[in-house]
């Protein structure tokens, strides 16, 4: 094949050397516009799984960089004076000049034409004069650029500016350094690459650094100020530039990544945030699958082996840049975590990217873990186990069964189902059991299978299921109050979710404004009129006043997923221009009214809590920022906690899924206002519910769907944690089920 690569840093050598060493009647050359000393940038992070791929691959530059590297297992973090150090992590760097000068000589012993000072050919002519164009042309890839059309790439650009800069500075570890200034604050990342030289990455939001003059300095004003701000650690240790530029980070991504034979690879494809240092690791991850593909394909067409590579890329590569990204976002706001004490906040650092947990740093430094658990309450006890307070309720332990519909009730009356479906719950260890969404009206029921709270039988209905949670379990039973508002007279949810009722089963729906959930599909609402307000408002504390006397601990109001009151709240489906709609403010104030006038019915040392939707995930919709105004509102109407998930208020919104994806929000109002919040969403283990609570994002940690899957969800976490405290209690009757079944004898 004749083979030419565009860009000669890690990516571009490393596939041409590995290409050529697989076959070398093969032709290879590679284009690189610098010279071959040039380098940009100091160390290299790379993880011992890299290397392992490398010694695999190519035991010669293997060997060649293996005994290069700096090694060192800590990092330190320093925060309001004070230093926390986590260890056991295992790193290995080296420099960016030492592997590309490594990968260089392969190449040349290898016989790849290397063309260095040269600017690449024009695509299309690259592509029609060789079998295959591997664009490995970095982060501004003009390859990508020139065909966009084809990779239709998505560029996001981020908040903050970073300068990367070298030091002679002796660093021991991964050192994190937080500095507050008169300008706000600004972090350091700081790691060795070699005994004598290390890497510095000063990094801020942009605010920050137009304020503190950053945007007006060149490269040497820009070092003397950094080395000023950061003296206490340097040490009079000199900052090195080397074509230093402050730079808004760019997240790559591209729908495709080959175009007929010009396929892309590294940075040109995908970025990840340096703060997981995983950009070099991928460039050369990625160059290794596409030699193997071409490889294993070699007596097929080109594309076969640059969809084999895709293929098998892509997913790696987009998980990466989830934890990436929530790296990246974590040091965009760390200024909202200053307030935490600093153990605490040294541990939302580590976890922040959600793949390191609990339990991993455990395995990795027990004593640090240790440190940590005693600061939350006790060492020793996992921090989903210890108790939790809102106003004269006391939970047991942190766990929430989330509000799950069940659309299992015939008038709105909850009947043994329900009884069955929240007792096990209740018997499974959580510290509260959710009610589904209980509707204040048969109106305001979602479909006709929605449990109601408007006729006596419900009152008692329910009472006998809160009587059973609180004489047979340690559990605490809450009441979630909703209005379907525009969602409502739909199907049960197995016939067809958010699926119109037919014809005369439906029933007239109201809404904040005029507008049908899917347009020509669902009803359009009637638009609500003060009176109808009113009554809806009075509908809200007639059913709360029956919670109260039914025996519910907590009542939760339910203003998120596009039903009544959230569909006030979000600037998508409030179009009113009466005081009812408009700025945020007008939109919470229907909200507001019916919030207070619950909270004048319900029994002052009973909580409540608001669940959100903290984001519409569309284009003009509410945001985190909205978010934290709505949960500021409510909280400062009496709200115990914010009970945070998001979406569902439109059928064209786009969230972002992914692991504990909804938890950035509950951070984001916990520790900017500093009200308790339950998180929601794609928390599964009990290790990632630990961390969330150690790291200080959450208050409590509300499980849904695991709950359908395991009732005892809470109890099974105790027996995998060998915990046996007081923050749950195993049912006397199910004691001897207590551990985990035994596979074999045992003494
Ligand atoms: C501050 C910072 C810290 C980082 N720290 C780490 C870390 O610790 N660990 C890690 O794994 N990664 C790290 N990275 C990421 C890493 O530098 C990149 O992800 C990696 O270099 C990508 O390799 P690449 O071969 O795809 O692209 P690059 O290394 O960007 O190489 C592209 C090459 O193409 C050349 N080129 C571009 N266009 C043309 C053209 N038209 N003609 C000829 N030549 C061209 C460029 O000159 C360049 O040499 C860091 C990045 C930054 C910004
Ligand atoms: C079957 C089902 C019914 C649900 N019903 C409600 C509800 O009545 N009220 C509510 O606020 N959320 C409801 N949700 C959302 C859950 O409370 C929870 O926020 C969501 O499932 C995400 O958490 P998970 O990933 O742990 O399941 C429901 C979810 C499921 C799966």
């Amino acid at each position: 094949m004749r083979i030419a690569v565009t860009g000669g840093g890690p990516g571009g050598l490393y596939f041409a050397a590995l290409v050529k060493q697989g076959d070398p009647a093969h032709e290879v050359t590679l284009w690189e516009r610098n010279a071959p000393g040039d380098t940009f940038g100091f160390g290299v992070v790379l993880s011992d799984e890299t290397l392992g791929g490398i010694e695999d691959a190519d035991p010669v530059v293997h060997r060649a960089l293996a005994d290069g590297f700096a090694r060192w297992d800590d990092i330190d973090i320093h925060v309001s004076g004070q230093v926390f150090t986590s260890g056991g992590h295992g790193f290995a760097a080296t420099s960016r000049a030492r592997l590309l000068g490594i990968l260089q000589d392969r190449c040349r012993d290898l016989g790849v034409d290397l063309r260095f000072g040269t600017e690449a050919p024009p695509v299309a002519e690259l592509a029609c004069g060789h079998d295959l164009v591997v664009a490995a042309d970095g982060v501004g890839s003009a390859t990508r650029t020139e065909r966009a059309e084809a990779f239709r790439p998505g560029l996001r650009r981020h908040r903050c500016r970073y300068i990367w800069l070298g030091t002679d500075l002796h660093l021991d570890a991964f050192r994190f350094e937080v500095l507050q200034t008169e300008h706000g604050v600004m972090q350091l990342h700081g790691y060795p690459y070699s005994a004598d030289a290390g890497t510095v990455i000063v990094e801020m939001r942009e605010e920050v650094w137009r304020r503190a003059g950053f945007d007006r300095m060149d490269e040497r004003q820009s070092i003397a100020a950094c080395e000023k701000l950061f003296a206490d650690l340097l040490a009079g240790h000199p900052l090195r530039g080397n074509d230093s530029r402050w730079i808004a980070f760019t997240t790559v991504r591209n729908e495709r990544w080959y175009d007929g034979n010009v396929v892309l690879l590294g940075d040109a494809a995908h970025t990840a945030h340096f703060s997981i240092g995983s950009g070099t690791k991928l460039a050369m991850e990625d160059a290794l699958a596409l030699a193997a593909a071409l490889r294993e394909h070699r007596d097929q067409p080109v594309a076969t082996a640059l969809a084999a590579y895709e293929a098998e890329r892509r997913p790696v590569v987009e998980s990466t840049q989830r934890a990436a990204t929530a790296s990246l976002e974590w040091f965009e706001n760390l200024g909202q975590y200053l307030g935490q004490p600093g153990w605490q906040f040294a541990f939302n650092l580590l976890t922040r990217s959600r793949r390191i947990t609990h339990d991993n740093l455990r395995l990795r430094d027990p004593a640090y873990v240790a440190a940590a658990e005693a600061e939350f309450a006790e060492a020793g006890t996992p921090p989903m186990f210890t108790p939790f307070r809102l106003r004269g309720l006391t939970l047991r332990n942190r766990v929430v069964v989330s509000p799950m519909d069940m659309y299992s009730a015939t008038d709105g009356t909850p009947d043994d189902f329900h009884l069955v479906h929240l007792g096990a719950r209740a018997l499974g260890g959580a510290g509260l059991v959710m009610t589904e969404m209980v509707c204040v009206s048969a109106e305001g029921r979602i479909t006709p299978g929605c449990t109601g709270m408007y006729a006596p039988e419900h009152e008692a209905g329910w009472r006998r299921i809160t009587s059973f949670v609180h004489e047979r379990s340690g559990a605490a039973v809450g009441l979630q109050l909703g209005h379907s508002g525009r969602k409502g007279a739909t199907r049960l949810m197995w016939e067809g979710m958010d699926q119109p009722l037919p014809g005369e089963q439906g029933w007239p729906l109201v809404a904040a404004s005029p507008l049908a959930y899917r347009p020509g599909l669902n009803q359009v609402p009637e638009e609500l009129d003060a009176d109808r307000m009113r009554a809806i408002r009075d509908r809200f504390t007639a059913s709360a006043r029956m919670g109260a006397a039914a025996g519910f601990d907590l009542l939760e109001l339910h203003c998120a997923h596009g039903y009544l009151l959230s569909g006030f709240l979000s600037p998508l489906t409030n179009r009113r221009t009466d005081g009812y709609g408009g700025d945020l403010p007008g939109r919470l104030r229907f909200p507001l009214e019916v919030f207070d006038a619950v909270r004048e019915v319900w029994p002052e040392q009973r909580p409540m809590t608001v669940r959100i939707s903290a984001t519409d995930w569309a284009e003009g919709g509410n945001g985190v920022e909205e978010a934290v105004e709505i949960a500021r509102a409510f909280a400062a109407h009496g709200a115990d906690a914010i009970d945070v998930s998001t979406g569902q208020v439109t059928p064209d919104e786009r969230p972002e899924y992914g692991r504990s994806y909804q938890t950035p929000f509950a951070d984001a109002i916990r520790n900017r206002l500093g009200v308790p919040v339950i998180a929601v969403g794609a928390v599964s283990s009990w290790d990632d519910v630990n961390s969330l609570l150690l790291a200080g994002r959450a208050d409590l940690v509300a499980l849904g769907r695991p709950h359908l899957y395991d009732p005892h969800w809470t109890l099974h976490a105790a027996a995998e944690q060998a915990y046996a405290g007081p923050g749950v209690d195993w049912p006397v009757q199910y004691r001897a089920g207590s551990r985990r079944p035994q596979t074999g004898r045992r003494l």
